[in-house]
């Protein structure tokens, strides 16, 4: 379905207007669709029914379609075999970096996913040692004193007195904590006030990469995530020769140490742009995922009742790395939460070299994306897409073996997310601790509005009522 033009002549590099070396295109112009409108594109139908809006338009438009988003026209590319190519990208023709440079600079320059090939490669294999399983077991010892804390504070009073019941907001009171972890966990900080100061310039510089305005004005969000990048850039260079002489178990220390097999290490500024990223990577992404795990838990509560009893049998406080094969209840129903609710929606990527896709010419430069929303409620390939069902994954079950790349919350190809295992060991650590401490229920009927401003979250913070065991 995709090809480049023949890589051995050199015409096929960027900004060549060569359709004509592929056989059989149509032009980039037969591509259907529609840009929307002016400006905005399809931005605000596409934002606030995201799934509805996808199916509708497959249906008119098709697995391949033009459209218009923020202002940048896409080339929409729709379904399991599109993702695996786009993904795969055996020509080295998309770039990651492009596609996504304009929605991540000025503020996580040089994070992982903004390299490209073998700059990438050489990264990514650097960066896999602070992802080894004997790492994740640390980071996991870690993070569960933290969740045991703060999961009883939920439900305590201002003077400390416990409750038997509360209902509140999941959604912040999470967000809180898995700062806290990423201060303890990511930077091997202590929960002090300074590490209230780095989680605030940290959620500035979040804020700042979405901010409409776009130019450091005092008084902008924008400004103020200038200004709170380069408060966190201070910290981690006065800190990266002490975690080198005296690493600690956190994630900042194992990045200054680590190495590839070849004895490749990162330089201070790769260290210190590659933290920045991940802590932004982690950090939305598992705390959406944990929301409506709990969330699911919340409204199918024989399902809570199946994760309760098979956490329960573990007979552990604290949930360790030989635990997590041995909660398969839950491991379906974090899969089903990923698959109903893609925290990541779309990947974004731009063609570097002239394509031919599905038929059609697409000149380098091209904007293209990839959209989980879509895949994920296919009905080629789901069962009641809609439907909470996670004994779809049980073993034997073949949905989610029907196409590799049906099932994407984690990306695919070269930049498949590299925390996949610490973001699950956090949410199946929440949920293991969670289950053992409470019982909990939304209101009959409740559902969860989403506001999707980027990333999806709760419109309304997620109420739920929380009863003590
Ligand atoms: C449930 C939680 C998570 C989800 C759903 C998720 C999703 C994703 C997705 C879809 C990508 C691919 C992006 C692309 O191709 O453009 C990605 C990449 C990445 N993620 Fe995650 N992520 C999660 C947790 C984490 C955590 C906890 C970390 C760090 C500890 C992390 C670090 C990264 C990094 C560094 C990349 C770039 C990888 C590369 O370019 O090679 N993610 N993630």
């Amino acid at each position: 379905m995709l090809q480049t033009a023949p890589l051995s002549t050199p015409h096929v590099e960027v900004d060549s207007n060569r359709a004509r070396e592929f056989t059989n295109v149509r032009p980039f112009e037969e591509i259907p669709g529609h840009p929307g409108w002016p400006v905005l594109g399809n931005t605000i139908p596409m934002m606030a029914t995201p799934v509805t809006f996808l199916e509708n338009w497959y249906k008119k438009y098709g697995p391949i379609s033009r459209t218009r988003s923020v202002g940048v026209d896409i080339l929409l590319l729709l379904g399991p075999e599109l993702n695996r190519l786009i993904l795969l990208d055996p020509h080295e023709a998309i770039s990651s970096r492009q596609g996504l440079s304009f929605y991540m600079d000025p503020f996580f320059k040089d994070g992982l996913v903004l390299l490209d090939f073998d700059e990438h490669k050489l990264h990514r294999g650097i960066m896999m040692s602070a992802f080894r399983k004997e790492r994740l077991a640390e980071y996991l010892n870690l993070m569960n004193p933290v969740i045991d804390d703060h999961t009883d504070r939920w439900m305590q009073t201002r003077g400390g007195r416990p409750l038997d019941r509360r209902t509140f907001y999941f959604f912040p009171n999470f967000k809180h904590m898995a700062l806290q972890i990423a201060t303890r966990v990511f930077m091997g900080h202590e929960l002090d006030a300074n590490g209230d100061k780095l989680i605030k310039a940290f959620q500035d510089v979040v804020a700042a990469s979405v901010a409409v305005v776009r130019k450091p004005i005092p008084g902008t969000a924008y400004y103020r995530g200038i200004k709170a990048r380069e408060m966190l850039e201070d910290y981690f260079y006065s800190h990266i020769p002490e975690k080198r002489a005296n690493p600690g178990h956190d994630l900042f220390s194992q990045l200054c140490i680590a190495e590839d097999d070849d004895g490749n290490t990162f330089t201070d500024e790769q260290i210190v742009n590659h933290m920045i990223f991940l802590m932004m990577a982690a950090h939305d992404t598992t705390t959406m995922t944990t929301t409506r795990v709990v969330y699911h838990l919340a409204k199918h509560l024989d399902w809570q009742e199946k994760v309760r009893q098979e956490c329960r049998a573990l007979e552990t406080d604290f949930l360790t790395p030989d635990h997590v094969m041995d909660l398969p209840n839950l491991e379906m129903v974090i899969k089903e939460a990923l698959r109903l609710c893609a925290p990541v929606p779309g990947l974004p990527r731009k063609t570097i070299k002239d394509l031919n896709i599905g038929g059609y010419f697409v000149p380098a430069g091209t904007q293209v994306q990839v959209d989980m929303r879509h895949t994920h409620y296919m009905d080629e390939y789901w069962d009641d897409p809609h439907e909470f069902r996670p004994e779809r994954y049980a073993e034997g079950g073949i949905e989610n073996k029907a196409h590799r790349y049906a099932w994407l919350p984690f990306g695919g190809g070269a930049h498949k997310c590299i925390g996949r295992h610490f973001g699950l060991y956090l949410i199946r650590a929440v949920v293991h601790q969670l289950t053992q401490k409470y019982r909990w229920h939304v209101r009959p009927g409740y559902k969860m509005p989403l506001k999707n401003p980027g990333l999806p979250m709760p419109a309304d913070g997620f109420p739920v009522t929380f009863e003590r065991l």
